[in-house]
């Protein structure tokens, strides 16, 4: 049997604090991709010690210091996506990490259209079901059993 999308998969946006005077634009690109739709949505005020917490896996890269200034720098809007096989759906629209890499190889993407470089790349997606299951959780747990959210409990991951 052909292989089976994976239905109604989360994934985790954040909108970087580069881009969110377009954040707008951004989401007109979420919107544009039929499959997908927003479940959750939070405007953020990032603290240092929760990003260096968000992004403790690179703790030991050189540029740390540096992403986690960058990140508390202004406000981010964290959201969930929800639809078939949404974290690779939305890695791909995002292209490649650097914004420089993507206007040559991606042109169309979220980061070639809105981000810098590197570092200023407007917007960041889970790269693992395992990923999406922690950074939901970081984002919005304290909201899925509330009366804030209008998500699906995160166990339906
Ligand atoms: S890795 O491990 O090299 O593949 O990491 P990468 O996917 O390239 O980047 C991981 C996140 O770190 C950010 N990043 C940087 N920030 C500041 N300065 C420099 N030089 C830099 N390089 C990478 C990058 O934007 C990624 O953030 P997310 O939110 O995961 O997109």
């Amino acid at each position: 049997a052909a292989a089976v999308a994976c239905y109604r998969q989360s994934t985790f946006v954040m909108i970087k604090p580069d881009a969110m005077q377009r954040a707008g634009e951004v989401i007109s690109r979420i919107e544009e991709i039929a499959t997908l739709r927003i479940a959750d949505m939070r405007l953020v005020a990032l603290q240092p010690s929760m990003a260096r917490l968000f992004y403790a896996e690179h703790s030991q890269r050189t540029f740390f210091e540096d992403l986690v200034s960058y990140v508390t720098s202004g406000p981010i809007l964290a959201m969930r996506l929800v639809g078939p096989d949404a974290i690779k759906v939305w890695r791909e629209a995002l292209g490649p990490t650097d914004s420089n890499e993507a206007r040559r190889s991606a042109p169309g993407s979220v980061r070639a259209l809105f981000g810098t470089d590197k570092q200023r790349n407007a917007a960041h997606g889970s790269d693992s079901r395992e990923a999406a299951g922690r950074e939901l959780a970081f984002f919005f747990k304290d909201t899925v059993d509330g009366i804030c959210s209008t998500s699906e409990p995160l166990t339906e991951l």
